[in-house]
């Protein structure tokens, strides 16, 4: 199925978003973000998938909010549209999102790729909060979540120069997961993606919750919301054909139950 702005296609338990403004590298305009937000929605709410693969063209990922869209507005009408709210939507689904970034992450496109479970990147991938150098600071998440992802010093750094950062770095700094040749970023996204499919969901589903209770909450309730998370999955089918799969050393069979 293809719109203008987005791509989206499932393989298997995967559903696919790809950005797709090549002339603009896949700068997001408000378009794009209803529709990646409509299809992050779709891909959530259907039972035939597990993973979904956020993904940029081998240029670039997303070189940040649309410069252009947003250039005249003014003081009265961001706070009226409350410009950047639906930017935030990314984080309200369930399913575990994994971006595989090539190229330009830069601005927006950086914090989205942020805002994602794990980031997957090809060895040409570019990372910046560029924001300051136009006038403004980051709006999509990013003087949080890269704080969150490297450290005061580094994320200060970054933001206040809106120097970039090459994939070498990225992987050090642990903002990365792992590196990969760019002609192999997709197969390696859906290997990983494939891997946590074939797991029972409403597991990952819990470990996904049990993470962002990190950056979330305070540690002891982090802590609290474990033990109740780990407790609840006492419930399910699949932590009995877990554990029995392994005393019996046979792969288990897991039913999402
Ligand atoms: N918005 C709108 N258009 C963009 C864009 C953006 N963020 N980034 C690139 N483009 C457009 C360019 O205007 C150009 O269009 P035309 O061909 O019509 O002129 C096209 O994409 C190709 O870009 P360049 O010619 O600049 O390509 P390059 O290879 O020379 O440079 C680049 C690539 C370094 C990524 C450069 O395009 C760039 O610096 N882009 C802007 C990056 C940026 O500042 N991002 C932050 C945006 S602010 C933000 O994201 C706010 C927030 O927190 C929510």
């Amino acid at each position: 199925m293809s719109e203008e702005t987005i791509i989206t296609e499932t393989r298997g338990k995967v559903g696919i978003i790809t950005l797709n403004r090549p002339k603009a590298l896949n700068a997001l305009n408000g378009r794009l973000i209803t529709e990646m937000n409509a299809a992050l929605d779709r891909f959530d709410g259907d039972p035939g998938i597990a993973v979904i693969i956020l993904a940029g063209s081998d240029k670039a990922f997303a070189a940040g909010a649309d410069i252009r869209e947003m250039k005249d507005k003014t003081f009265a009408d961001v706070t009226e549209e409350d410009f950047l709210r639906d930017w935030d939507h990314i984080t309200t689904i369930r399913k575990p999102i994994i971006a595989a970034v090539a190229g330009y992450a830069l601005g927006g496109g950086f914090e989205f790729a942020l805002a994602c479970d794990t980031i997957i990147a090809a060895g040409n991938a570019k990372f910046a909060l560029p924001e300051v150098t136009l006038g403004i600071i980051p709006g999509g998440g990013g003087t949080q979540r890269l704080v969150q992802a490297v450290g005061k010093a580094k994320a200060m750094e970054m933001i206040l120069t809106g120097r970039m950062m090459d994939v070498e770095e990225a992987e050090r700094l642990g903002v990365v997961a792992r590196v990969v040749p760019p002609e192999k970023l997709m197969d390696e996204a859906m290997a990983v993606a494939e891997k946590i499919a074939a797991l029972s969901q409403p597991v990952i589903a819990s470990a996904k919750r049990a993470v962002n209770a990190a950056f979330n909450l305070p540690l002891g309730e982090g802590l609290a919301f474990e033990r109740k998370s780990i407790h609840a999955l006492f419930a399910l089918a699949d932590q009995k054909e877990g554990m029995a799969a392994f005393v019996e050393k046979r792969k288990p069979v897991f039913r999402d139950r």
